[in-house]
């Protein structure tokens, strides 16, 4: 392991598998979606011990809204009841939690219960959760140019700030350094197309429910492994 590679600032996850894990065991794919809450929250409550300070989870694409139904109020639910159990615990740990994404899709409810997790939240220092819901980073990325319109030329870092601002992050976060995909899937799916640029990129087949604290630590260990060089030559070339 190389000395030189710090543990990541902001580590994303595709939680990928869902589906597949239910229906290994004969169950339904909402089993699969309530098996992956609780990976969540392992992973969200291993996270501070890693280093990381941001975690930015995709919980729902705007793609998603294509699937039944039922599945889709089944995540819906899923999602209201963590914001609204898991506040609570966020405060006593220093979460803050986040919500990025289109809002005016979401229903009243949990809208209500997005607005009062960020703010009973945001005194949290030690980590801030993001999860993504109704994102589509393409889309994310063209609401931040309508936004700059007019403006002068702006700098990549001002252009961050205002896609920040498009999606609702607060507080704004700092670019990727470690994406995790789950599930054998190797695709970027519309996650954070402008914050992945320098991104390190781990696959793993495991599912998403069976993800927690070991799996975090392997991928932490093999991002720590990368050379990262931003475009510049390697200093050990
Ligand atoms: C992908 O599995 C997973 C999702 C589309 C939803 C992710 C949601 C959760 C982990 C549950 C709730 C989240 C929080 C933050 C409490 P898939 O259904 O595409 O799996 P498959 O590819 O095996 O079918």
């Amino acid at each position: 392991v190389s000395a030189a590679t710090p543990a990541p600032l902001h580590v994303a996850i595709i939680m990928d598998g869902n589906g597949r894990w239910a229906h290994r065991r004969g169950l339904a794919r909402s089993a699969g979606h309530r098996a992956g809450a609780g990976a969540v929250e392992r992973t969200v409550e291993a996270a501070p011990s890693q280093g990381i300070g941001t975690l930015t989870l995709y919980a729902f694409s705007a793609d998603n809204w294509k699937r039944p139904a039922d599945e889709v109020s089944t995540l819906m639910g899923l999602l209201r009841r963590y914001l609204r159990r898991e506040r609570r615990r966020c405060v006593e740990n220093g979460v803050r939690l986040s919500v990025i994404g289109r809002r005016d899709r979401l229903d009243a409810e949990i809208v209500r219960q997005i607005e009062r997790a960020e703010a009973e939240t945001a005194s949290g220092s030690r980590l801030t959760v993001r999860i993504a819901i109704d994102y589509s980073a393409r889309e994310a990325i063209a609401a931040a140019a309508h936004s700059a319109s007019g403006l002068p030329a702006l700098s990549t870092a001002d252009f961050s700030a205002l896609l920040n601002r498009a999606i609702h992050s607060s507080p704004p976060a700092p670019d990727v350094d470690l994406l995790i995909r789950t599930s054998g899937e190797k695709r970027l799916s519309d996650f954070l197309l402008w914050e992945c640029a320098y991104a390190e990129l781990v696959f793993t087949d495991t599912l998403w429910p069976d993800f927690g604290a070991d799996e975090l630590a392997r991928a932490i260990a093999e991002f720590q492994k990368r050379h990262r060089r931003f475009g510049m030559v390697s200093a050990t070339a």
